[in-house]
């Protein structure tokens, strides 16, 4: 399909763009509520959930909140010929956009958000968790640059403690992103306070927030080990 810039032809329909999500500048951990997140994230936190199908899930969830995270992107003015009349529409500006995994469990999420933007560039955050204090430590990074002109989506399925995705957020907020913003697939309340505490500026969508970690600050019910469940090391 050919798309071109509007013109002033007559007799042309009109499309509406997308409205554009609300700000909300106190609360930036969105809980993502709609039927098929429920129903997907049920399959995920079932402990007889295959290998293979946890990875399709955690997929197909990364694509579904990923359009929650993207509705306000911008749009420009386009016309498009449907096969019955010229029509003013509009289409996505094209803008740079790089989606940024926390290793290893956000790998996991790379290819829901490639769908949506198969253009995208990657940047790979490295980190791990102690087993003992569930500090984070980054043991890889590469992110291309300069990111002035990028959309950076961080994304990684579990926002326990928030550690790791504080880390993360600094990390690639010190490469001045234009726009910074983050997906997770369940928060745990602790996870939550500590990203409205360190980032009160960056909008998290999450599928679930689930009730509170454990001793081992494993998220609670939540869906166990996200990485281990993911790469079959259980
Ligand atoms: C998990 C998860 C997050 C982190 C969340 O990774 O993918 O990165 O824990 O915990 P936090 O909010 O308390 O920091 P993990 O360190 O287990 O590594 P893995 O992805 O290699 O399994
Ligand atoms: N990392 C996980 O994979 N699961 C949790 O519940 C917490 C951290």
């Amino acid at each position: 399909m050919e798309i071109g810039l509007p013109g002033a032809r007559a007799g042309r329909s009109s499309g509406a763009p997308h409205s554009t999500h609300p700000k909300s500048p106190l609360m930036p951990v969105h809980v993502v509520k709609h039927p098929v997140v429920t129903h997907k994230m049920s399959i995920l936190r079932d402990k007889a959930t295959t290998v293979q199908r946890f990875r399709e899930v955690v997929s197909e969830m990364t694509l579904l909140l990923s359009y929650e995270a993207t509705r306000d992107l911008d749009l420009r003015p386009c016309v498009v010929e449907t096969p019955l009349m010229p029509m003013d529409t509009f289409t996505l500006t094209g803008e740079d956009f790089v989606i940024a995994p926390i290793l290893r469990a956000g790998l996991g999420m790379v290819n829901g958000m490639l769908k949506v933007f198969p253009e995208a560039k990657l940047a790979h955050i490295g980190m791990r968790r102690d087993e003992e204090t569930a500090l984070p430590a980054t043991y890889y990074e590469n992110i291309p640059s300069p990111l002035g002109a990028s959309t950076v989506i961080l994304v990684d399925p579990m926002l326990a403690t928030g550690g790791s995705l504080s880390a993360g957020l600094h990390l690639l907020r010190s490469k001045r992103p234009k726009v910074l913003k983050a997906i997770c697939l369940i928060a745990a309340p602790e996870g939550k306070a500590r990203i409205e505490r360190d980032h009160p500026d960056v909008d998290v969508y999450v599928g679930a927030l689930d009730d509170r970690l454990n001793e081992r600050s494993y998220i609670l019910p939540g869906l166990g080990d996200a990485g281990d469940r993911m790469f079959g090391t259980l």
